[in-house]
Order: structure tokens, then C-alpha cells, then sequence
């Protein structure tokens, strides 16, 4: 088992990666000094999966745990299903000292998460991510929230969990399709800023796409490590956090514009990265060799690098960009690379460049 440190002082936590975690997850809650009542809170695909070995893990540590199903998918994020897990919380007396398990993908941790900032003011929870994303980026760090009919995370917290239990072998279930969405993720880091990961993802992706055991652990240990140690420099996103939407405002733009449907999140980051690399090349001169390299490895992770668009939606994309809740005062800021494994933020980027730097 590998162990990483998220330094948050008094709401600092570990995160905990490796195979069969889940057999240890009442073990390692019993070691946190919390109530003996829990929920854990789980989405309909992975609940019949692995609600029960999460159960009786507890149960043999001594917690009493009860099972609140959530719908599969993003439209969980909201406040009909926020509602009904504070109902169910509510009518199993789940107190101060319970706790929360957020047993499942992105949604479920960000879903559990806000319902355990709220509930009493307030209640421990732990992450139990089972898909790739989850692992390596949206369990650590502690944001949680919701969507609105308005739009995406509009609506959550900063709160973080008091431990993050990366069990390895749940990812042996995930489709394909969400395993290389994850990869995305998992490439970020590498540009963002450990050039040596990127080479590693060069040379062994073969490897990590046959989900290998020991490939897959060390390479989720380093992303949770990078992404740990980004939060605990700058948890509430004034400065240093910003590197980890390294092509997501292009991303987030294709997601909106296509209204969630077409891509997958890993799918339209991996768009908006090979985009922010071509920029990156004209505005601060990341080689072109670099640019195809990044490209290349997207492509190779079966993941998407281009789309083209119309003017219609262009002009949407352009318009879903300037709506992203990081723009300031209207000026659209990229993060941009000046070399794999370096990045700035805050960079001005002409609209022009952008619609270039998208078609293939
Ligand atoms: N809080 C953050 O910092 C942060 C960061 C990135 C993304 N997010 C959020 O994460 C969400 C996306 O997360 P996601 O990509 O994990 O999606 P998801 O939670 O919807 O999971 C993807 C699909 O895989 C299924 N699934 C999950 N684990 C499985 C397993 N082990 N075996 C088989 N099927 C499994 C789910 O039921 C779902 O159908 C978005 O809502 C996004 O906003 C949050
Ligand atoms: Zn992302």
C-alpha cells in the first residue's frame, strides 16, 4: 500500500492506494475517532458492485452502515438528490459524529461530499473513489458540489475528506471508455509539471492501459502526490491550483456547448489540452516537437485531439468560455506550458488562436 500526505495542518489526511483496499476500509475509519453510525453513499452502477464488500469491512470494525443509493451519472449532482440522502440521513439518526463513505466515481465524491459539508453543519467523510478520475484527481483536495440548471459546480464547498481510500481493483470494472477518460487526467499532471511522469506515460502507457497492477499504482500515487501538494499550497484556488485546469477551458466549453452529451469530461480536456499545447506553442514558444508529443500521447491513449466547428458554434464556444466561473472581469486566462512539465497561468489568449489551435 502506498500512503501520500495531503499538509492541510489540523484537515490534513492520507490518501491510501493500492489493491483491495476495500477489505481495509472499516480498519482504516476505525483509526479516525469517529461515531459508530455511517452511510455510505453510492450510485446504482457501483452499489451492487462493491456496497457490500464496503459494508462488511465496517461492519467487521464495528460501524453500522446503511446504504443510500443515488442514480449512475452526472445528473446526481443535484439538489433533488442532495435532498433525498439528507432525508435518508435524517431518518436513520445519523448524527454529529457519523460519517459519510463516498463509495463510487467523480459524482458520487462530489454529491457525498457536499451532502457531508451540509448535513448538521457538517459531518466527517471519507472517499472511496472507484473510477480513474476519481483516484487521482476529484477525491483529493476537497471540493465538492453540485450543478445547477444554470450550469456545472455552481453550487458546493471546500471540505475535505478525512481520508481517501484508492482501492486498486475496483478499476478492474470500469468501461474502457471511462478507464482512457481518466487517462486524460492522468497525462495533465505529467505537462503540468513532472516531465519525468510524461516520459514514464510515454514509455509504459502499453502497460497502464492493461490496467497493470504495479504501473497503475505508482503512476496514481504520483498524480494523488502532485495533486496533494498543489492543494496544500494553495487549497482554495488563489494561485497555484490553477495549473490543474490546464486545458480545461477549452474543455469545459466543449462540454457545455455539446451540452454534456458528446464528451466525456477526460474527452474534452484531452481536446483542450492538445489545444492549450498549440497555443502554448505561439504564445510562449513550447517547441513544436513538444506540442506532438503531447498530441501524440492523447491519441494514443485513444483519447480525442481535435474537433472542428462550425461558426455557430464558435461563437458558443467562445460565449461558453467567457461564462466559466474562473474568468475575471470578462478576460478569458489560460494555463499554458513552456515546456512539458511547466506551466503558467494566467496568460491572455486572442479568440483567433483558439479557434486555430481546435481544428485538426
Ligand atoms: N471535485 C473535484 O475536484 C473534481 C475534479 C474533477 C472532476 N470532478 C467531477 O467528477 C465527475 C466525473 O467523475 P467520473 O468521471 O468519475 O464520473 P462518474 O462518477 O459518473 O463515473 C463514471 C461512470 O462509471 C461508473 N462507475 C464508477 N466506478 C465504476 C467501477 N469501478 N466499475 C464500473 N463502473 C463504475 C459510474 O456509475 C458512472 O456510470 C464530474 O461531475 C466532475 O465535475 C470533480
Ligand atoms: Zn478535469
Amino acid at each position: 500500500m502506498r500512503i501520500v500526505q495531503v499538509p492541510l495542518g489540523s484537515r490534513s489526511y492520507q490518501i491510501k492506494i493500492g489493491s483491495g483496499l476495500l477489505a481495509r476500509l472499516g480498519r482504516e475509519c476505525a483509526g479516525l475517532k469517529l461515531g459508530r453510525r455511517c452511510a455510505i453513499i453510492s450510485d446504482t452502477n457501483v452499489a451492487p458492485l462493491f456496497a457490500q464488500a464496503a459494508r462488511h469491512s465496517l461492519a467487521k470494525a464495528g460501524f453500522t452502515a446503511i446504504v443510500i443509493p443515488v442514480p449512475a451519472g452526472e445528473t446526481a449532482k443535484s439538489l433533488k438528490t442532495v435532498h433525498f440522502c439528507y432525508d435518508q440521513l435524517a431518518a436513520q439518526r445519523l448524527e454529529r459524529q457519523s460519517f459519510i463513505v463516498a463509495l463510487g466515481g467523480g459524482v458520487v465524491g462530489d454529491l457525498a461530499g457536499f451532502v457531508a459539508a451540509t448535513y448538521l453543519r457538517g459531518i466527517a467523510f471519507v472517499q472511496a473513489p472507484t473510477t480513474l478520475l476519481a483516484q487521482v484527481d476529484s477525491s483529493v483536495g476537497g471540493k465538492v458540489g453540485i450543478n445547477l440548471g444554470a450550469g456545472k459546480n455552481l453550487v458546493g464547498a471546500f471540505y475535505q475528506p478525512r481520508l481517501v481510500m484508492c482501492d486498486l481493483e475496483t478499476l478492474r470494472a470500469l468501461p474502457e471508455r471511462e478507464y482512457r477518460a481518466g487517462l486524460a487526467e492522468v497525462i495533465k499532471y505529467g505537462i503540468i509539471c513532472d516531465a519525468a511522469l510524461f516520459e514514464r506515460l510515454e514509455r509504459e502507457l502499453p502497460r497502464l492501459l492493461r490496467r497493470e497492477r504495479r504501473t497503475l499504482a505508482a503512476v496514481v500515487a504520483r498524480c494523488c502526490e502532485i495533486k496533494a501538494e498543489v492543494v496544500g499550497q494553495d487549497e482554495t484556488e488563489n494561485g497555484l491550483r490553477a495549473i490543474l485546469n490546464f486545458g480545461h477551458t477549452v474543455g469545459h466549453a466543449l462540454e457545455a456547448i455539446s451540452r454534456y452529451g458528446r464528451y466525456r469530461h477526460g474527452e474534452a480536456i484531452s481536446i483542450g489540452q492538445v489545444a492549450a499545447a498549440r497555443i502554448s506553442a505561439r504564445v510562449l514558444g513550447l517547441p513544436d516537437a513538444q506540442v506532438e508529443r503531447v498530441r501524440t500521447l492523447f491519441e494514443r491513449a485513444g483519447l480525442p485531439s481535435e474537433t472542428s466547428l462550425g461558426r455557430a458554434q464558435q461563437r458558443k464556444l467562445e460565449a461558453a468560455m467567457r461564462l466559466d466561473k474562473k474568468v475575471r472581469a470578462g478576460k478569458i486566462r489560460f494555463v499554458l506550458a513552456r515546456q512539458i512539465g511547466k506551466v503558467v497561468t494566467g496568460q491572455k489568449v486572442p479568440m483567433s488562436l483558439v479557434e486555430q489551435a481546435l481544428k485538426p
